[in-house]
C-alpha cells in the first residue's frame, strides 16, 4: 500500500472519531487534506474549524465547511493534525509543510491533540529522517545558522520557502534528540526563532 492510501486511510479513521458539534483547531499538510476530504463525505452538521494554515482555510472553505478565527473562540476541546515523525514517548517532528508554529498555537489552545500517522513515521529517535523545521526572522537566518551549529545540528535554508507570516524556514539536521525536551527548550531559547517543529512538550494525547 503506497503512503498516500495510508494517510486516506488514517485520515478516514480520525474523521470518524471526531466530536464535529463542537468547534476544533486542525493543523495542515496532505494527511489533514484527506482528513477535510473524508469529514466533507462522512460527516454533516460540521459546528466549525481553526485552521493552522490558509492551504487548511482554502480547502475548508472549498467544502463548505466553516472557518472560525482561534481570536473568535476559547479553549477548543481537539486539535487535529499530522507528523513528520512520532517516536515511542510521543514526542514528535512536525513542519515539513512549514505551519508549525501556528500549528504549536492551535494545539496549544486546546484540550486534546490528535495525531494521524502511519507507521513509517513512528520511530526509536526522533530525527532519524526529518530535520527539525525552524521558522526565522529573517533578518536573524545567519546567526540562528551558527547557533544550530552550536548545538550540534546542521543547518539547510529551505530556499523559495515562506511561512504564511513571511517567515524563513531553516531545516535543522543531526540535532541531538535523545533528550528532546531539552533540545526544545534550547531551540526555545534563541534569539530570532519564531517557532520551530519540535513537539516535546506539547505531545499528542492519541495517534
Ligand atoms: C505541517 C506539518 C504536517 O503535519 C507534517 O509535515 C506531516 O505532513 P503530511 O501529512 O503531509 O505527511 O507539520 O507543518
Amino acid at each position: 500500500m503506497s503512503q498516500q492510501e495510508l494517510k486516506k486511510m488514517v485520515a478516514h479513521a480520525a474523521a470518524l472519531r471526531i466530536d464535529v458539534s463542537e468547534v476544533f483547531g486542525l493543523g495542515s499538510g496532505s494527511t489533514v487534506n484527506c482528513l477535510i476530504e473524508s469529514l466533507a463525505e462522512q460527516r454533516s452538521d460540521i459546528k466549525g474549524v481553526v485552521p493552522a494554515s490558509e492551504e487548511t482555510a482554502r480547502l475548508l472553505k472549498k467544502h463548505g465547511i466553516p472557518v472560525v478565527d482561534l481570536n473568535d473562540v476559547g479553549t477548543l476541546s481537539q486539535y487535529i493534525d499530522g507528523a513528520d515523525e512520532v517516536d515511542h514517548d510521543l514526542c514528535c517532528i512536525k513542519g515539513r509543510g512549514a505551519a508549525m508554529t501556528n500549528e504549536r498555537v492551535v494545539c496549544a489552545a486546546s484540550k486534546k491533540f490528535i495525531c494521524m500517522i502511519d507507521e513509517s513515521k513512528y520511530v526509536d529517535v526522533l530525527g532519524s529522517d526529518a530535520p527539525v523545521p525552524i521558522e526565522v526572522l529573517v533578518s536573524a537566518k545567519s546567526y540562528i545558522s551558527r547557533q544550530i551549529v552550536a548545538l550540534g545540528g546542521s543547518p539547510v535554508l529551505r530556499v523559495g520557502a515562506l511561512t504564511d507570516s513571511n517567515h524563513m524556514i531553516i531545516d535543522a539536521y543531526h540535532l541531538s534528540l535523545q533528550d528532546p525536551v531539552a533540545t526544545e527548550k534550547a531551540l526555545n531559547n534563541i534569539p530570532g526563532v519564531v517557532g520551530h517543529g519540535l513537539f516535546a512538550t506539547q505531545r499528542p494525547n492519541v495517534v
